[in-house]
Order: C-alpha cells, then sequence, then structure tokens
C-alpha cells in the first residue's frame, strides 16, 4: 500500500499554485451534460474530476482530458442510468442526478459516496427533482427519476443552505419550463461558479451568491468556455501548513476573497497576511497563539472543509483552541491519528479542544477521509522527524498532486510504493534540490 513519507521541522518557503477547485468543477463537469460543447480550464486532475469524465463517457458524451483543460461533448447523451460503482465513488456523483435528468427525462442513480464525515443523506436533493416534476421511485438501492416532457418551474424552499442540492435544483431547473426559485439556497463562491458556466452556455440564474437563486429555464443549453476557479481549501490547506511550520509562502492563483473566514482565523493565530493582486503572501510566526473558539458554518462562515486543517496547524500553539463543527457530525475522525503524533486533542458531540504541545512527533498514521489526511500532511510538516501517511488515496482526490505542490515550496515528502525500500535521504536531495 503507498504512503507519504515526509521529514518534519523544515521551514517551507517560495510559493505554490493552487490548483482549480475540486468543488467548482466537479459540478461544473456535471452539468455539462445539459447540451454543448464546454472547454473547461483549469480544470483540477484528481481521483474524483476523472471518476467525473467516465461517467460522463458512461453516458454516452465525448470527455477529453488535454493537459489542465478538459473538453466535453453532450451534443448525445444517449444513456441515462449511472451505475452504482461510479456512484459509490465520490458525493458529488450525485449532481449528474439533475442534469441526465434535465436532458433525458429520465434518471437512475444510487446512493453517492464520498468521505465518512457522518449520514450524507440525499433527501432535499430528491425533494428539488419531485417539486420540479420528476416521479421518483426507489428500489433495491436505486432510485428512478421520470419526468414526461420538460421539469417545470418550481419554488424550492431549501430547509438548509446545502451545497450538494443547491447545485442539483439549478442545474435541473436550468431547462425546466418558466421560473424556479430557490430559497435557502447555498452561497459558496462554487455555486456562483456553477451559475456563470450556465450562463456561459446560454442559461438564465440569477442571485447567485445569495440564499434566493432565481432560474428562468431555457429549451437548451449552448457551448461554452469556462476557466475553474481556485481551490480556496487547497489554499487554505497550504496556509496551515505555512502556519504549523512557522514559513512565509506565497499563494499564486488564489481569490483572497474567498478566504477571509480562514484567514481571519490564522490572524488571530498570528500570521499576517499581505495580497497583490491573484498571490497572498502569508507569513507565521514561530509558535501559533491559540484561537479560543471557530465554528464551521456554511458560507461565508469558517469553511468546515477547513475545520481539519486548522485542528493540525493548532495542535502546537500556545494554549487551548476549541471547534465547533456544525456542518457534519462526523468530522474529527483524524483527532485519533493526530495524538498518534503527541497532540493533546480530544473531542465529544460537536466540539472538540485542541491543547497546545510544545511539538509534534513524526508517526505513522493513516488518512480517515480527504480533509482529515490533508491535515495529517500539515501535522507531519511541522513535526519532529519522520511521518509515514498511508492510504493517500484520500487525499487524491481532492489535491493534484500534493507532494509535488509542497515540495516545490522545500517540504521533505515523497510517495512510497508498498514495495520500495524506505531510502528516503536520496529521494529528498532528488526532491528538494538540496
Ligand atoms: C459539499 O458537500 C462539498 N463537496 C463538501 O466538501 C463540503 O464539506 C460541503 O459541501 C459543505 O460545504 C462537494 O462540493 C463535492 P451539503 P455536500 O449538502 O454538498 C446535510 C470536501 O472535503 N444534507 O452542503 O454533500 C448533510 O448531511 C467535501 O471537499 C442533508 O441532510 O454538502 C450535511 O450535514 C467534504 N440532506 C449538511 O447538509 C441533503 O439532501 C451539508 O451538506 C443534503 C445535505
Amino acid at each position: 500500500m503507498e504512503s507519504l513519507v515526509i521529514d518534519g521541522g523544515n521551514r517551507l518557503r517560495g510559493g505554490i499554485r493552487v490548483q482549480g477547485a475540486k468543488n467548482g468543477a466537479l459540478p461544473v463537469l456535471a452539468a455539462s451534460v445539459l447540451g454543448g460543447r464546454s472547454v473547461i480550464h483549469n480544470c483540477p486532475r484528481l481521483t474524483d474530476t476523472e471518476s467525473s469524465l467516465e461517467i460522463l463517457r458512461m453516458l454516452g458524451c465525448g470527455a477529453e482530458r488535454d493537459g489542465e483543460a478538459v473538453t466535453v461533448d453532450a451534443s448525445r447523451v444517449p444513456r441515462c442510468d449511472i451505475p452504482p460503482e461510479l456512484m459509490r465513488r465520490m458525493r458529488s456523483s450525485v449532481i449528474f442526478l439533475g442534469a441526465v435528468l434535465a436532458r433525458c427525462g429520465r434518471a437512475v442513480v444510487s446512493a453517492p459516496g464520498g468521505c465518512e464525515l457522518g449520514p450524507r443523506p440525499i433527501d432535499m436533493h430528491l425533494e428539488a427533482m419531485r417539486l420540479l416534476g420528476a416521479d421518483i421511485t426507489e428500489s433495491r438501492g436505486l432510485v428512478f427519476c421520470e419526468c414526461a416532457g420538460r421539469l417545470k418551474g418550481a419554488e424550492i424552499v431549501l430547509p438548509y443552505p446545502s451545497v450538494g442540492a443547491t447545485e442539483n435544483a439549478m442545474i435541473a431547473a436550468s431547462t425546466a419550463r418558466g421560473r424556479t426559485v430557490i430559497v435557502g439556497a447555498a452561497k459558496e463562491p462554487e455555486i456562483t461558479e456553477l451559475a456563470d458556466f450556465i450562463n456561459s452556455k446560454g442559461g438564465s440564474v440569477s442571485g447567485a451568491g445569495s440564499d434566493v437563486l432565481l432560474i428562468d429555464g431555457v429549451e437548451a443549453l449552448g457551448d461554452c468556455e469556462h476557466v475553474c476557479i481556485p481551490d480556496r481549501i487547497a489554499a487554505a490547506t497550504y496556509i496551515a501548513a505555512a502556519a504549523a511550520t512557522g514559513s512565509e509562502i506565497t499563494l499564486y492563483g488564489v481569490q483572497p476573497r474567498h478566504l477571509t473566514a480562514v484567514t481571519d482565523v490564522f490572524a488571530r493565530a498570528g500570521c499576517r497576511f499581505r495580497e497583490d493582486g491573484g498571490a497572498l503572501t502569508v507569513t507565521a510566526p514561530e509558535r501559533l497563539k491559540a484561537v479560543r473558539f471557530i465554528r464551521t458554518a456554511p458560507y461565508p462562515g469558517f469553511p468546515t472543509d477547513a475545520q481539519a486543517l486548522t485542528a493540525a496547524a493548532l495542535a502546537t500553539a500556545d494554549g487551548v483552541s476549541v471547534l465547533c463543527e456544525t456542518v457534519f457530525s462526523g468530522r474529527f475522525r483524524y483527532l485519533r491519528e493526530l495524538s498518534r503524533m503527541g497532540a493533546d486533542v480530544g473531542s465529544e458531540g460537536q466540539l472538540a479542544v485542541i491543547k497546545g504541545v510544545p511539538f509534534l512527533s513524526g508517526a505513522k498514521t493513516a488518512c480517515t477521509d480527504l480533509r482529515g489526511g490533508a491535515a495529517l500532511v500539515v501535522a507531519a510538516l511541522g513535526a519532529r522527524g519522520r511521518s509515514g501517511i498511508s492510504a493517500p488515496g484520500h487525499i487524491d482526490r481532492g489535491y493534484e498532486n500534493v507532494e509535488a505542490a509542497l515540495s516545490a515550496a522545500g517540504a521533505r515528502i515523497y510517495r512510497k510504493s508498498e514495495d520500495e525500500t524506505d531510502h528516503t535521504d536520496g529521494i529528498f536531495r532528488e526532491a528538494s534540490g538540496v
């Protein structure tokens, strides 16, 4: 089994170019089913985006990658069922539901996969499809959605600003007959990106970024070129890495205004930030200050996806930090792995308490999920000695070649295959050029 090997305790330096947003690219790829030819630039090469291309091809679309650009040709979509083994690969497979139903009048899906973060039902997604006119039946784990003719515009009130449910409803409504109003919509930058994508194909979505979306359905969507927004959670990860190692690094290709809740927390921990156009420089202190209370919330609140990364950086802060996780009920599994490195952490219900220790020590740990795995990388970079992180496939779902990005900033990190002997010194010399 593969693992990431990290020799911690080194300062990072220089710059990191931040990848395109995973959580922006995935709904855009799903929405490309709606019609026409979509050229999607700055599309990160991740396990999840490549799974999306597999789903597109399976549906009968053309889907080709040429470096950072992906081209989808949805002039024909002959299939409308997604096999369970593809659905299970990631959460955002469910976002194909709205697109396939709108395009084909029928969609057959099953429960999506994704990180184990506690219950992740799709009731809001299905209710939105039902309000738009779909008949939905479930049998033997499959969900059958059908609609004779076009979907019909409706008023959809979301009891919680679900990102996925907002995306599914927006996509399905974009070619429905008449107007759809989504009340209580999610406001993440990825929602605005999806609206921009649909509008660039001839759709009519307004209000993105607010909690009320208006979608006037159009007959069909055409061709477009799109550039994915930067990944704000990947950016948060590298900020946490700088914070955990007392480093100064510059992030290129970021949207600082997407990161304010994150930079505010790290500023409270003692980090300083300097913006210069699309570049953001973070300068961390020798030792962070604890942050007394951090509460995750839907955008523009502190992102749940940055929770684990921040805990990893605060594990060696001066004082006690408290994290309140309000979005997912099972998002503290990584804490037990941090404890193996000497972190003094515990959780009860929605709360995690991080009592800063003078230093962490390298250890063998295992990824529990995507952002939990990234948190172990952050902790290992700041720890004394060598760490081995197994199951890095979780990390590959959301980070494009994490070891290359961090090595470029001076981290001593490399990927070790199962049968490889542990001859890391040579590898580190090669990777970091020392
Ligand atoms: C998206 O997941 C992101 N994934 C997640 O990022 C992110 O953590 C989450 O939004 C919140 O920001 C992608 O965009 C691919 P939700 P999603 O629907 O859409 C409950 C990462 O690390 N809920 O906003 O699944 C749900 O259980 C991933 O990149 C229902 O009850 O999140 C959760 O408690 C992890 N019924 C809450 O709402 C539903 O029908 C928020 O979920 C849908 C959601």
